[in-house]
């Protein structure tokens, strides 16, 4: 058996966790699937000499130490998804960190330790907000506001942790980590369009992401006048067309801008009852940060005639923001040589998404590696990256990973 054999087949067992019937998978941070499918990787990675080791965040990590001492070259991305999420999202990451890191070590002669990592929580569909156990690794986020952080349903993420029994103190820390990589599916269609295979990440899109919590007040659908009526759902309706709106007022071609509202909690949620309270997701990008701090503050002055209009109060929660990071030129540069050599074709390319490796590019030097989307889906059951695309992938982390590693 091939090891691009080997791969395919590991993945094909990872994707029976939390598989949907449309093909994709659910397995949210801390579910059911997500705590058997990082069992099942531990029994992996144990099985082919690795040793394992968990933080109190629950990122899950898996380490080959070959030289006392020495930080390690972490490789790694994320296991959980999104709810009916894709296949490739993360989890292509991880089982192509977890073979290119046994191929490497398995030749030995490396001047650094080597490392994979899952990642906990990169979605942040359950807890927010996503990139959660890089942030904490990183420093971004603080481990006890982390551990008490609840799900819509008030379970505590240090409570599900520990139930899980995937939880540790031993695991490698930000010092010990001398460079970072990661391949993921690049969810666009850039590679696809150019007929190119791999993507080399040189930056990544700013982001501004809040909630917005619209206070009305509860009373009948039927009876209430309308010049009476604190409608929260009609305060909400507002600010997602507002968002819109800004993309399609400030987009330009150079600088294009996306914003999206994609969650609403509303309350109580019930006909015949208008909404006392409605919360919301905002979610603002672009690759030009004082064009997205524009697009925010157009936002902001637009919210007192929403709050008018619909009788209702706006408050901002829960603010997560990144700017435009460029990563390494020298990574970019390692692995543009380690794709010429194994005639790999290859274009620098932007991250539009948010990845684990943007808290980690803080830090460390850091490597970002894209393979084709089929029609840029993600985030999505019918998510696609070709078998072939995914192998060359794996070929080229290992070679990249074996760059690194020499220290
Ligand atoms: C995380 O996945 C993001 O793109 O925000
Ligand atoms: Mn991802
Ligand atoms: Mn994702
Ligand atoms: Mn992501």
């Amino acid at each position: 058996m091939t090891s691009g054999d080997s791969f395919l087949r590991d993945f094909a067992t990872l994707s029976a966790f939390g598989a949907t019937e449309r093909g994709g998978v659910h397995r949210e941070a801390a579910s059911e699937a997500d705590e058997a499918q990082r069992r099942w990787f531990e029994q992996l990675l144990a099985g082919r000499g690795f040793t394992v080791r968990y933080d109190r965040i629950g990122n899950q990590f898996g380490l080959r130490e070959t030289v006392p001492g020495a930080p390690y070259v972490l490789v790694g991305s994320h296991l959980d998804s999104q709810p009916r999420g894709g296949r490739y999202d993360g989890a292509y990451g991880v089982l192509a960190a977890a073979h290119a890191v046994h191929r490497v070590a398995g030749t030995g002669g490396t001047a650094l330790n080597l490392a994979v990592v899952n990642w906990f929580n990169e979605e942040g569909s359950r807890f927010t907000p996503s990139m959660f156990g890089s942030a904490v690794f990183t420093g971004a986020l603080d481990l006890d506001t982390a551990r008490d952080t609840t799900d819509p349903a008030g379970v505590r993420v240090g409570d599900r942790l520990a139930a899980m029994g995937q939880t540790g103190t031993e695991a490698p820390v930000l010092a010990d980590v001398a460079a970072y990589a990661e391949i993921h599916i690049e969810q666009g269609r850039v590679l696809e369009e150019t007929g190119t295979t791999i993507g080399l990440v040189a930056d990544t899109w700013a982001a501004r992401k809040y909630d917005l919590r619209v206070l009305g007040d509860q009373s009948h659908t039927g009876s209430t006048p309308m010049a009476d009526r604190q409608d929260a759902l009609l305060g909400a309706a507002h600010l997602v067309v507002a968002a819109r709106a800004l993309a399609d007022e400030l987009s330009t071609p150079d600088a294009p801008l996306h914003t999206s509202v994609s969650r609403m909690a509303v309350e109580p949620n019930s006909p015949v009852t208008v909404a006392r309270e409605a919360v919301l997701n905002l979610d603002l990008r672009s690759p030009d940060e004082d064009l997205l701090a524009r697009a925010d503050a157009t936002l902001h002055e637009r919210i007192p005639a929403i709050e008018r209009t619909a009788r209702v109060g706006i408050e901002v929660a829960g603010a997560q923001r990144w700017g435009v990071r460029p990563f390494p030129e020298a990574g970019v540069e390692l692995a543009r040589r380690a794709a010429d050599e194994l005639g790999l074709s290859h274009r620098r390319i932007s991250t539009v998404a948010g990845h684990d490796s943007v808290h980690l590019n803080a830090h460390v030097p850091t490597v970002m590696l894209f393979v084709p989307s089929v029609d840029g889906i993600s985030h999505n059951e019918a998510e696609l990256t070709r078998d072939d695309d995914a192998l060359a992938g794996v070929e080229l982390l290992t070679a990249v990973v074996r760059r690194l590693a020499a220290g």
